[in-house]
């Protein structure tokens, strides 16, 4: 009950303030009908955050962009609102930078950024800062950087920051996960694991790492490997399934692994794996990253071999925390680290 009034006075407060303001909105919540906690309500601050998505059309962007979104929610009080604008940069990078222009023009008090390119790094952080804006950028690492090290400089700013997980990790986590097997995914014995990568977006670090620390895994561990094909799905299912069906038309029973970079191309590429029919488990072996619901329920029914979580939850909570204490005008760190966490079938 208790919530449900507060959503309620988020939402009226939200709409009074409108865009670009960030002053009480005191004057409006006077207007209300006099009710429970309206008191308190009519002192509330109510804080614009703009938040800029690469493309909703990304299942593992979706669950965290919808996450950002309930978590502000959760964060309300009597006294402080989120009135939060997420918007679609649909995977064009001119289109991202004007809608950073209009949130910019809008006085947003918080930007959370997810990069379509991240070499336009630095042009979209300088004009943040330059307009006195804090920001929080996820997901995509900027170019450049190594573990805690800062940006070119950029990320040093007191008022900018990355909140990500270590794509190195989930890539040996993937390679790890196939080592493991009774096989070490040596299907036909041959002495090697003849393998089929499909890529993320090549600019994305996330693709990059992945694509280098799942093989570097198998090396690691002694494993004599073999490449078939190395393609771009771009992140996306129906790309996966393209390049794997093409694959497995190609090299047929010689593919023992598909690694996928995220796990909409491990679905695109479960489609294509049934198509030929192979049997995951038994005649090929399938990895992704992300634990999407879907794919956890395929490692567990034997349908994949194992997924990594990218922590679409934790990441989200992690920004609007950080993005929180620097509308506070608390001091952070300039990056966030979130752990990746393997999943295989118990
Ligand atoms: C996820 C992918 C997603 C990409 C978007 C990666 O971290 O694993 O599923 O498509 O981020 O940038």
């Amino acid at each position: 009950m208790k919530i449900k009034s507060l959503l309620a006075a988020g939402v009226t407060l939200a709409m009074l303030a409108g865009c670009g303001s960030s002053t009480p909105a005191s004057d409006g919540a006077a207007e209300q009908p006099a009710e429970e906690g309206g008191e308190a309500a009519a002192e509330a601050k109510t804080y614009n955050v703009g938040v800029a998505i690469y493309q909703f059309d990304d299942n593992f962007m979706t669950l965290y962009r919808n996450e950002i979104e309930a978590y502000f929610k959760t964060k309300e009080t009597d006294t402080v609102k989120y009135n939060v604008t997420i918007v679609d940069g649909k995977n064009d990078m001119a289109e991202q930078s004007n809608q950073v222009d209009n949130f910019i023009t809008q006085g947003m008090d918080v930007i959370i950024l997810n990069l379509v390119q991240t070499s336009s790094a630095d042009a979209i952080i300088d004009k943040v800062v330059g307009a006195g804006i804090p920001l929080v950028l996820i997901n995509r690492e900027p170019l450049g950087t190594d573990g805690d090290e800062s940006y070119a400089g950029i990320l040093d700013n007191a008022t900018v920051c990355y909140v990500g997980a270590d794509a190195r990790q989930s890539g040996t986590y993937q390679g790890e996960i196939i080592a493991e097997l009774p096989d070490h995914g040596d299907i036909n014995g041959d002495g090697k694991v003849s393998y089929v990568m499909i890529e993320g977006d090549p600019e994305n670090i996330d693709a990059q790492y992945r694509t280098e620390f799942s093989i570097k895994a198998l090396e690691d561990a002694g494993i004599e490997v073999e490449c078939l094909d190395d393609q771009v799905g771009n992140w996306a299912q129906a790309k996966g399934q393209e390049i794997a069906a093409n694959a497995l038309t190609q090299y047929g029973d010689k593919v023992e692994v598909i690694f996928c970079n995220n796990d909409a191309m491990a679905l695109g590429a479960a489609a294509s794996i049934t198509a030929a029919n192979r049997t995951v488990g038994e005649d090929i072996y399938l990895v992704g990253v992300d634990a999407l619901e879907e794919c956890v329920e395929m490692v567990n029914n034997g349908t994949m071999t194992g997924t990594v979580l990218n922590d679409a939850n934790g990441q989200a909570h992690k920004a609007v925390d950080v993005a929180i204490e620097l509308l506070e005008g608390k001091s952070i760190q300039n990056y966030y680290w979130v752990d990746y966490v393997k999943v295989v079938k118990e």
